[in-house]
This record gives C-alpha cells, sequence and structure tokens, in this order.
C-alpha cells in the first residue's frame, strides 16, 4: 500500500474510487400545538457543502438515489462518476458527535470493501473526514486505520489471498499542512508497523514460536531496526546465575530454555535528569497450566499468553523509532508453563530473586511467578517508573470483558498518566483497587507468600497484589492485566475479528513520547 499526499486535486480526479462524506442535519421545528401531536418534529436532511468538487456536487444532486440519502452514520451511497470512477459517499451521522474513533472504524470498513472491489486508487476527500479540526490528524487516523486494517495472518494459508497493490490519495489536503501531514504520517506508520509485528509474534504458532525462538525474533529485529538499542538476552545459565527460581520453576517441564530480553534505550539528549520508565512482559508461549493443567477448553488459544511481552515490545519499538524523550529499559521473560517430569508440582516451595520464599499452590498462576522475578530485576535497572503487561488472569475477562484492559498499581498519579493515554487514543482501560486484605490473601502459612488467594475471588487484584511484592526501592508501579483485550476485537473493524489485536501498543507509546 502507498500513501500520497494531494494538495491540488488532480490525484483526485484521476482515482478508481473516491472516498466523499455526508453530515446529517437534523433541524427542529415547532410543530402546531394541536391536541395529542408531539411538541416538536425533527426534520433530517445531507449536508454535502464541504465537497470541493463541483462537478460531483451537481452529479450527486442529479441522482435519484441521492433524495433518499440522509448521510446518517454508516449509511452509503454509490454512484458511477462521469468520468466511470466509482464514488462512495459516506454518511457520517452529525457532524459535532463524530470523534476520532468513528473515524477509524468508519475508514477501517470502507478501507476493506475498497480492497474487495480490487480498486487500485482510492482517494479520501479529506476535509470531508476532518470532524476533529486538525488534518494532520485526520488524515493519520486514516493511515492508522488503513495500516492496521491491511493486516493478515496468512502464512500458514497454502492459498495466499490475492493481494491487490491499493495506492491510497489523501485528497484536497492544504498545501501549508503538507509537511506537518508527513511528519504525521511517518510517526503513523512506525507506530502501526510495530503493532502489525508484535501481531505477527502473537499470533506465531506455539510450536513454532517458543521461548528460544521468541528471543530470537526480537534481537533480529532490534538489529535490523532499532539503532542504538542495547540488547542482552539472558539464557537459562544466566537466569539461574540471577536466581530467578520462581521464573526457572514455570520453565522447568519445558522442553525450552528460558530467555530474559533486557533492551535499553536512551534518547538523543540525555542526562541526569531524564526519566527512566521499564517495561516488563510476559511472555508465556504457550499456557497449558502445567500439573494444575488446564481443560481443552480453556487450553486452546493459550499461545496468546505472550501478550503482555509483545506489547510492552511493541510500545518500546515504536517509541525507539519515534525517537521518545525518555530512558526505556524493556524485560521480556519468555518461557512456556509445559509439562514433563521435571516440572514443577503445586506445594513446591521456590526462592525468587528477591529472596522471599513462595509456596506454589496453582502451578496454572505461572505468570506472577516469571513476571515477579523479571520485576525485581527491572527495580535493580533503576527506573522511576514500571509498567508491566501480563496476560494474568481470567478473572480480568470476568471483570470487565474482553474489550477493557484492567490497570492497577502503587500510586494514584502514575495510573492516571496512562489511563490519560489510553483515553487520548481511545483504547478502553479501567483501574482496580488493590486493597491490604487481598495483600494478605497471599501470605503463606509455612512461605512468605503463596501465589493464589482465596479462590473466585478478585482474582485479577490478586494477581496484581502478589506482583506488588517485587516492587521495591519506591518505584511508581503499574500492572496491566491484558488478558481480555489481546485477541478477538470483533467489534472493533481495524482489528481483525479473530487473533491478535495489538491493542495497547498505542496508549503506552503515547504515554512514552509524551513523557516529560
Ligand atoms: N494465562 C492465564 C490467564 C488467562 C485466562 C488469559 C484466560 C487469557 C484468557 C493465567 O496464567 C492463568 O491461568 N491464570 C489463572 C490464575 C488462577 C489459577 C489463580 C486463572 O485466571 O484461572
Ligand atoms: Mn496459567
Ligand atoms: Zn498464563
Amino acid at each position: 500500500m502507498l500513501f500520497k499526499l494531494d494538495t491540488v486535486g488532480d490525484q483526485f480526479l484521476g482515482a478508481e474510487l473516491k472516498i466523499l462524506t455526508a453530515f446529517q442535519k437534523t433541524a427542529t421545528t415547532a410543530a402546531k400545538p394541536t391536541k395529542g401531536a408531539k411538541a416538536a418534529k425533527a426534520e433530517s436532511s445531507v449536508s454535502i457543502d464541504h465537497w470541493s468538487d463541483k462537478g460531483l456536487k451537481e452529479e450527486f444532486a442529479n441522482l435519484k438515489s441521492a433524495a433518499k440519502f440522509k448521510g446518517a452514520k454508516d449509511e452509503t451511497l454509490s454512484f458511477t462518476g462521469a468520468t466511470g470512477e466509482t464514488v462512495w459517499v459516506v454518511g457520517l451521522g452529525d457532524k459535532t458527535k463524530y470523534e476520532a474513533e468513528d473515524l477509524r472504524k468508519s475508514v477501517a470498513k470502507i478501507y476493506k470493501a475498497a480492497k474487495a472491489g480490487k480498486f487500485s486508487t482510492v482517494a479520501f476527500d479529506v476535509p470531508g473526514f476532518n470532524t476533529v479540526k486538525d488534518e494532520a490528524l485526520t488524515t493519520s487516523l486514516i493511515a492508522e486505520a488503513i495500516y492496521l486494517s491491511d493486516y493478515s495472518f496468512d502464512k500458514y494459508k497454502s492459498k495466499k489471498p490475492e493481494a491487490t497493490e491499493v495506492t491510497v490519495v489523501f485528497a484536497h489536503v492544504e498545501k501549508k499542512n503538507s509537511a506537518k501531514i508527513e511528519k504525521a504520517l511517518a510517526s503513523t506508520q512506525n507506530i502501526c508497523e510495530s503493532i502489525n509485528v508484535i501481531k505477527d509474534y502473537v499470533n506465531e504458532a506455539p510450536n513454532v514460536l517458543h521461548s528460544e525462538e521468541y528471543a530470537r525474533r526480537v534481537e533480529a529485529d532490534v538489529k535490523k531496526n532499532l539503532k542504538g538499542v542495547k540488547i542482552k538476552v539472558l539464557n537459562k545459565a544466566q537466569i539461574q546465575k540471577e536466581k530467578m527460581g520462581m521464573f526457572l520453576s514455570v520453565n522447568a517441564g519445558s522442553a525450552y530454555e528460558p530467555r530474559l530480553v533486557h533492551l535499553t534505550y536512551e534518547p538523543p539528549k540525555s542526562n541526569s535528569k531524564t526519566k527512566h520508565i521499564a517495561l516488563v512482559g510476559k511472555g508465556i508461549t504457550f499456557d497449558t497450566g502445567g500439573y494444575c493443567v488446564k481443560p481443552g477448553a480453556s487450553m486452546a488459544g493459550m499461545k496468546n499468553d505472550m501478550g503482555g511481552s509483545a506489547t510492552v515490545y511493541g510500545a518500546f519499538r515504536a517509541a525507539v523509532l519515534e525517537k521518545a524523550p525518555v530512558k526505556i529499559t524493556c524485560i521480556l521473560a519468555m518461557t512456556d508453563n509445559a509439562i514433563n517430569e521435571l516440572a514443577t508440582t503445586p506445594d513446591a516451595i521456590v526462592t525468587a530473586r528477591n529472596g522471599k520464599t513462595c509456596e506454589i499452590l496453582n502451578t496454572d498462576a505461572e505468570g506472577r511467578l516469571i513476571l515477579g522475578d523479571a520485576l525485581d530485576y527491572a527495580c535493580d535497572q533503576g527506573p522511576d517508573y514500571i509498567i508491566d503487561a501480563a496476560t494474568l488472569t481470567g478473572a480480568a475477562l470476568v471483570a470487565l470483558g474482553n474489550q477493557v484492559c484492567a490497570i492497577l498499581g502503587n500510586d494514584q498519579k502514575w495510573i492516571n498518566e496512562i489511563l490519560g493515554s489510553a483515553k487520548a487514543q481511545d483504547e478502553y482501560m479501567w483501574q482496580l483497587p488493590i486493597i491490604n486484605e487481598w495483600r494478605q490473601d497471599i501470605k503463606s502459612k509455612i512461605a512468605d507468600i503463596k501465589n493464589i488467594g482465596t479462590p473466585m475471588r478478585a482474582g485479577t487484584a490478586i494477581g496484581a497484589a502478589f506482583l506488588e511484592e517485587f516492587i521495591k526501592n519506591d518505584i511508581k508501579w503499574a500492572h496491566l492485566d491484558v488478558a481480555g483485550v489481546v485477541d478477538s476485537q470483533s467489534h472493533l473493524p481495524y482489528c481483525s475479528g479473530h487473533g491478535a489485536s495489538g491493542l495497547i501498543v498505542r496508549t503506552l507509546t503515547h504515554l512514552l513520547v509524551n513523557a516529560k
């Protein structure tokens, strides 16, 4: 796919498919106060005043079908223009209520339909989409929806879907905005490309993307695309040397070595006052549950259990490409949770990297075990702030469905900042509390802590309370439980209805790039 800016309108003229918008205007007229009649009648009409192409305006006015067209949200009208081109008029409804997320959704639907129709040049009349009153933002939102919708995971299909090369024209943008638009488009590309890279990791089969291969792929990507980033990949012997007893206990039943990927980015202008943010991710390449084996129906799909690590890596990648003004450490803990004769049994007691002893009462609560050690390691890198992301609990889906990401942590200001970025990117995120009673719930009778609390009670927060045990030096920390949002976002047309969603990368990138 190729993006082109068109300030003059000549590329618009030549496009095979032109996309224009229409708004719905509703005028409320007072009706006669007769008995039984409603007080007011709403009359709605279509508005295409913003079309700069006079010829098209006339053609539209002459259409019989245009008489019934109101420009309601998602209402579309198609006609063939005077030069044989196809014209789609897309209703956006009430202009004042049409926001960034509506734009992403409409464009995703339009783009998919355009691809299905095998159009090779698609021109968007940008002013018509500019309800956010910012041409660069509008253009980048259109581009974002297109990049994200264009993704598919078809490497295992013997018969690949036919790929049509689409040229997308952003038409009628103001010349004085071109530099700003080009810059916004470059950023959008960095972010969306990073999202699509990590979607590939999440979608990859677990027999292919095991811990060793996952680390290799990240390393190759860093070396190829992230100049200046330092990378360290700890193998099993090095993880043993780090005394990560909890992490190793999860890996004990695996055919593969664990990996801890440690990435560091320093911004171009860095001094002692530069903020340092650490990102930590759960990278369970497959979660069988271990000896507390999952029933078949809940085990299928557990290749996604590395989604937290993929999310933080995606944000790290995008932030580096965007030259974020903060120092970023990114820690990815990778292993599967498998079973063989060496696998850890329930009742095992292991010693974490921070010295705490942990009674493992459920081998399926493995994410917190690998993350606890990874968080302690992250604290030693001296960050001011930490964010971890993990597909930690099924309870997150019970509490917030599969559309909303859970956030918990130890510092309200830090949580608010992240919530602010989520809002700015239209990604759903909601805070859950951690209360002292739940902190008590993970105390063990015979060790310092245990890896589960009361069954069926506040599971997401219990998981977070466990992770909090590994945060030291008063570092401000937030935990994102992405179990619900990591895949299958069928309500979002710019995410494919099945497989990896790539969500939350935008939120975290926004946070890192705008950090001061
Ligand atoms: N990876 C799962 C959580 C999960 C469940 C993610 C469903 C996505 C969809 C995690 O390792 C797990 O098994 N958690 C247990 C914890 C319990 C044993 C305390 C759970 O949620 O049941
Ligand atoms: Mn599990
Ligand atoms: Zn898991």
